[in-house]
């Protein structure tokens, strides 16, 4: 069986240039754990109404000129109840793939962006062991039924879910507990490895990667012993553990001033290409009073300023952090890089400045295929609602009107000038 039908792909491989979205985030699902999890969602339970509108919103694509589009698909549609599927949603999707594959967009295609059935979560969240052959059954549904995908991505963020699922339980299942946060990891790694198996069974070209979130680490007083350790514990832990374990098959974690945790996992090698998610970098400080003793902070020490929801924008972090993913020796694809701010110039600056540093890194030999800016449109953007504005075009949430901003006009520019990359 070949997942990608009858689809005529071509074999000649070109940069990607893409944009980034998840399902959820565009289009709500009723049957998410998020949608329980966030008050603000009920009041605008559609979000930006894409599930019904995303024929307008790929035109969209077209206008901008992008080559490729990632996109998630919402698991608790698929799956509403545990032994329900609902095809009807799996032919939704398909409609998106075909789509896209008519105007030569690549679609990449994640197959979790964070959110779970509800029936998942309550009865078999990650830190359970029958939760790989749950999400297994789903993905293989997936797999048997999509047609026109090659690029694959099996999770997005797994440390992000780990961080905000299982250890400042900011996100569902909302835990703070070491012990299942490495349970969850582990089967969310054996997951991976598993379909990793499942999609090259199907389709010897499928290309198989996981998002990664990297960012860039620095101590917020250098002189101070203490705010560097946990620089270093926090870039080996939060960059660095996950490619490792990619590269070795072991999976070894460090929390500040706890034993160091080791996991053999059958994933050594199971990628065909990592992507990278960049956004920004982090101060730390040491804070008795914090969890684990680590205080977080945004400062804009580079100039460069700090976006709406605060972060500061550190182009040159996206340089190290890849050069580090580079020891995969796999191609890199920047899955995600963005600026959530009102203020078009800015967000314009804060693309050019990346991809000036992306250009860099090809210069220098890194094998970089691709780059895709988050995001297509305004979305929900999760624990902060509708405020933060990551999209190319402006999303009126009343109306549901889309208009360009400047910074898609420029990203269409940006992207016909560097057509050869
Ligand atoms: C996530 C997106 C999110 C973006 C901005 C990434 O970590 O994958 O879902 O919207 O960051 O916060």
């Amino acid at each position: 069986m070949n997942c990608l039908g009858s689809v005529p792909v071509s074999t000649k491989s070109k940069f990607l240039w893409g944009v980034a979205t998840s399902a959820f985030q565009l289009e709500g699902s009723p049957y998410a754990d998020w949608a329980a999890w966030d008050e603000r969602l009920r009041s605008n339970p559609n979000v930006t109404n894409h599930y019904f509108l995303y024929k307008k919103d790929l035109n969209l694509l077209k206008e901008l000129g992008v080559n490729a589009y990632r996109f998630s698909l919402e698991w608790s549609r698929i799956q509403p109840e545990e032994d329900r599927w609902d095809m009807e949603a799996i032919r939704h999707y398909q409609d998106i793939v075909d789509i896209l594959r008519r105007e030569d967009i690549e679609p990449m295609v994640t197959l979790h962006h964070f959110t779970h059935p509800r029936w998942f979560l309550e009865k078999y969240p990650w830190h359970n062991d029958r939760s790989v052959q749950k999400y297994l059954a789903y993905v293989e549904k997936v797999v048997s039924t999509l047609r026109g995908v090659r690029y694959w991505i099996t999770f997005n963020e797994p440390y992000i879910l780990l961080l905000g699922g299982y250890l400042d339980g900011s996100m569902p299942p909302g835990l703070r507990e070491v012990p299942s946060a490495v349970k969850a990891i582990g089967n969310i790694l054996v997951s991976h490895s598993r379909i990793y198996d499942m999609l090259h069974s199907a389709d010897q070209d499928a290309q198989v990667g996981i998002a990664h979130n990297m960012a860039a680490i620095a101590p917020c007083r250098f002189w101070h012993p203490l705010d560097r350790l946990l620089s270093k514990i926090a870039m080996f832990f939060y960059n660095h553990s996950l490619i490792d374990a990619f590269l070795s098959g072991t999976l070894r974690i460090r929390f500040p001033f706890k034993k160091e945790i080791e996991m053999r996992l059958p994933i050594k090698g199971k990628v065909d290409f990592v992507g990278v998610n960049y956004y920004t970098r982090v101060h730390l400080r040491f804070n008795p009073f914090k969890k684990m003793g680590v205080e977080l902070r945004y400062q804009d020490t580079g100039g460069h300023g700090l976006t709406d929801t605060g972060w500061e924008v550190h182009p040159r972090g996206l340089e190290k952090v890849v050069r580090y993913a580079s020891k995969l020796n796999i191609p890199i694809i920047i899955t995600e890089n963005g600026i959530a701010t009102r203020d078009d110039e800015k967000k314009i600056k804060f693309i050019k400045r990346h991809v000036d540093v992306l250009k860099r890194c090809l210069e220098s030999g890194i094998d970089v295929r691709g780059y895709f800016y988050w995001s297509l449109i305004d979305n929900y953007e999760w624990l902060r609602g509708f405020d933060a504005r990551f999209g190319l075009y402006r999303v009126d949430f009343s109306t549901f009107e889309r208009k360009p901003t400047s910074a898609a006009t420029y990203y269409s520019y940006l992207i016909k000038k560097n057509k050869k990359f």
